[in-house]
């Protein structure tokens, strides 16, 4: 069977586990030392790294240190991975969906503009499937009105934005390591900052609350959970981390074949490329009327096919519990739209060319009735 994604894990990833394993030291210790200088030496900028045990939790700590709760509102797009959404409700505040654009499925300025009203402190583009939200009006927008930007780049690590490093302009910016992403730590995230204050807040947030002085001696100024990264996933981070831009030139090949093989179909709407795309999913939209197949029925027929498509994602607002908010179907088009036709194609590293001619050609046939 051909999945959705997979992870690439080799002898170097093996070794590098062992060897943490037989340290003796399995939490957070040297490994993620390391690892987030590794990352900081990626990314670039005059950025500060910290990982932490998810992407979630990354998001999480920079929304509750910087103090965003009950009252306040969070911009949020209708059309992304839940998380987004949800780690403004774990801080108390209430997100704010806007629509997304159905081609590249990012927010723009003018969708967070007609969004702001006088509670909203902060605002969370998201960069779908590894495509760069154009951040410099929303950064423009975000200063006139006050506002945080908190970047979601779960789905973005390698995404380059007018040829920098998503991640690497300071304002705090959160990756994902989950096994699906680009790179995997298993589970695991990263955030991207450069705000000495803040990141001391973020720290705590991180780890118990605890501040140590220069003699060992500990306080807890503050409230703090427990989000910090083992040393096993920071071991395979560091291995992945050297792979990663070879992952994602892969992945580029495999898309530039994808779009070479797809045919232009009325009922087909295919992603387009763009600078610095680390492509970490391809997700195309379908016509269900105009093929007279529904969404089950097409991976049905694509799991005969020994290919596993992926749903990336149903919209949010549409999801029982934030319908409780009174959003509704008809509130946000596009990201409706996307969640009922979305289906997203094979894509990994480890993927041969044969596999995206073996899928296009399944593509073909149910565009063709054959
Ligand atoms: C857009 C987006 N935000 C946040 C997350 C959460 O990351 P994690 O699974 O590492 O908690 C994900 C993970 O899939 C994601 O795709």
């Amino acid at each position: 069977m051909l999945p959705f994604t997979r992870p690439t894990i080799d002898t170097e990833e093996f070794e590098a586990i062992k060897e943490v394993l037989q340290s003796g030291w399995l939490a957070t210790g040297p490994k993620v030392a390391a690892f987030e200088a590794a990352l900081a030496d990626y990314i670039g900028g005059d950025v500060q790294l910290r990982v932490f045990n998810s992407g979630t939790s990354a998001l999480e700590a920079v929304l509750l240190a910087y103090g965003i709760g009950p009252g306040d509102e969070v911009i949020v797009p209708a059309m992304s991975f839940v998380a987004s959404a949800n780690v403004i409700v774990r801080c108390g505040a209430t997100p704010k969906f806007v629509d997304v654009d159905l081609i590249s499925r990012n927010i723009d300025a003018a969708a967070v503009a007609a969004a702001i009203t006088p509670n909203t402190k902060a605002v969370i583009p998201v960069h779908f499937a590894g495509r760069a939200v154009d951040m410099d009006p929303i950064y423009q927008l975000a200063e006139r009105h006050n506002l945080l930007v908190l970047e979601d780049a779960a789905q973005a690590i390698g995404t380059e934005y007018k040829g920098r490093q998503i991640g690497s302009s300071g304002n705090p910016v959160c990756f994902s390591f989950h096994p699906n992403k680009n790179m995997t730590t298993i589970e695991g995230g990263a955030l991207a900052i450069n705000d000495p204050v803040l990141l001391k807040k973020i720290e705590g947030v991180r780890f118990h609350g605890i501040e140590r002085d220069s003699q060992g001696g500990m306080d807890v100024p503050a409230w703090g959970g427990k989000m910090n990264m083992p040393d096993v996933g920071a071991a395979l981070g560091l291995v992945q981390l050297n792979k990663l831009d070879g992952f994602n030139r892969k992945r580029r090949a495999l898309v530039e074949r994808y779009l070479q093989q797809l045919p232009d179909d009325d009922a087909l709407v295919l992603p387009t490329d763009t600078e610095g795309h680390s492509w970490h999913m391809f997700c195309i939209l379908l016509d269900w009327e105009k093929i007279g197949l529904s969404r089950n029925e097409v991976m049905e027929t694509l799991k005969q096919q020994s290919i596993a498509a992926g749903i990336h994602y149903p919209a949010i607002h549409l999801f029982s519990f934030y319908r409780q908010y009174g959003y509704k179907p008809g509130d946000f088009p596009n990201a409706e739209r996307i969640g009922e036709q979305t289906l997203t194609l094979p894509l990994f590293p480890g993927m041969e060319e044969k596999d995206v001619d073996h899928v296009s050609s399944a593509i073909h046939s149910l565009l063709n009735g054959t």
